[in-house]
């Protein structure tokens, strides 16, 4: 039997995840094999010992002491991917708010109710005020092709707009998904030179921190409008109100408000609504509880944020899971142990990522408790468990 505590309200369709027969799931379970959180802060909260691995229903996790849990040999999930078509879904209204004048329309038509009569006259006279232009045969450009980007510029392309992208880090995965209808920039400048829109999909970090600076904001075309769903931090605030307020950008929606932006008329702010979706909510409790799954019964580890991806066919009816520092000889080590012991490895897997490593050993007999002592006891080693 598996014990899971969920430290926050967990969408049904990821607890339903979780077998009855095989596992205990709750808020108030003691020794539990695994955490399952939303924003639970866990940075000064004490971690059980009985705990191998914590997951976080969302994609980040300042909530957890990723290090500490390193040391500890926790493994660590985040459901990265999973809100991606709620944030895709409302940077393409964010497209066609920023061009048409969707907001100011509405304000301007809400107005009209104290002359009954005079609605449909006021409508027609007043209506070329809000004109704005369509998105069809204009250029996008993305910056980040990540689990959002890709599908924005996928859906773009469907809605006829020229579609450019600007990704460095690209990975694999997301290159196989993305249309071929979008061309690559090779720089970010010219990527905001040749755009009419451009929408921002990457990370911040201290790298990207500020990126669209004034240099880069000035690159843009005259009546570009701009889209932020991503992060306020990597666009520089001050510069960014100056080009709104001498016109040369057309717009800016942001999905991150200041008090700054509400007062630039045209800045149009959402309340950080990007990944309010039942449905990615929904998303991520499923995802995480899955990966959670995976992680208890196999030892597969997917998208964690501190151990690497780690998976091995199963080939034999037992299997050790070790934990190590990323050091010279563990694997040495461990298989002269196993077979000091008397144990027949069938396949096994090591991966390390930065200073830990991780192994998936298929045994032919199960490894005693004794033995597992004794690989705790090796230095550099920091967790075992083995599973049937
Ligand atoms: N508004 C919201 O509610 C909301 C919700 C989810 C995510 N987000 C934000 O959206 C961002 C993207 O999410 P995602 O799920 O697509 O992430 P992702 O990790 O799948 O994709 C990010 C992409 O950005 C790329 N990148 C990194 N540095 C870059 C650089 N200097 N120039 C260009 N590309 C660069 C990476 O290579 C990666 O492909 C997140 O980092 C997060 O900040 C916002």
């Amino acid at each position: 039997m598996f014990r899971i505590q969920t430290l926050n309200k967990i969408a049904e369709k990821g607890l339903d995840i979780f077998p009855d027969d095989a596992y205990e799931v709750g808020g108030e379970i003691t020794e539990p094999d695994a955490l399952l959180v939303r924003s639970a802060d866990l940075n000064s909260a004490s971690i059980p010992d009985s705990v191998k691995a914590i997951a976080r229903a969302g994609a980040g996790y300042n909530n957890i002491p990723v290090s500490l849990c390193s040391e500890r040999g926790i493994v660590v999930f985040n459901t990265p991917g999973a809100n991606a078509n709620a944030v895709k879904e409302l940077t393409i209204s964010a497209l066609l708010i920023s061009s048409r004048n969707i907001i100011g329309g509405i304000s301007w038509a809400s107005t009209l109710s104290d002359q009954p009569e005079e609605v449909n006259n006021r409508v027609e006279k007043g209506k070329s005020q809000f004109e704005g232009p369509e998105i069809r045969g204009k250029t996008l450009g993305i910056v980040g092709l990540g689990a959002i980007g890709v599908m924005v510029a996928n859906d773009a392309v469907a809605l006829g707009m020229e579609v450019i992208g600007y990704d460095p880090y690209i990975s694999v995965e997301a290159a196989w998904n993305l249309s071929r209808q979008v061309i690559r920039a090779d720089t970010l400048e010219s990527l905001l030179s040749k755009s009419d829109y451009v929408s921002l999909h990457l990370p911040l970090t201290e790298a990207t921190k500020g990126i669209l600076n004034a240099e880069k904001l000035h690159l843009m075309k005259k009546n570009a409008r701009l889209i932020n769903f991503a992060r306020g931090g990597l666009v520089d605030e001050n510069e960014l109100l100056a080009v709104l307020y001498q016109r040369n950008l057309s717009a800016y929606v942001s999905d991150f408000p200041s008090a700054a932006l509400l007062n630039c008329p045209n800045a149009i702010c959402l309340p950080h609504l990007g990944a309010s979706t039942p449905e990615a909510e929904e998303n991520c409790a499923v995802m995480a509880a899955q990966q959670l799954k995976h992680f208890l019964e196999s030892g597969s580890i997917a998208n964690s944020v501190n151990f690497p991806k780690c998976r091995l066919d199963r080939s034999a009816p037992f299997r050790l899971l070790v934990v190590n520092r990323n050091i010279p000889n563990m694997v040495g080590q461990i298989t002269t142990i196993l077979a000091g012991s008397g144990i027949n490895i069938t396949d096994l897997v090591n991966h390390h990522r930065d200073r830990y490593a991780y192994n998936i050993i298929d045994t032919e007999q199960r490894v005693p408790l004794v033995t597992c002592e004794q690989l705790k006891a090796v230095n550099g080693i920091i967790r075992v468990r083995v599973i049937e």
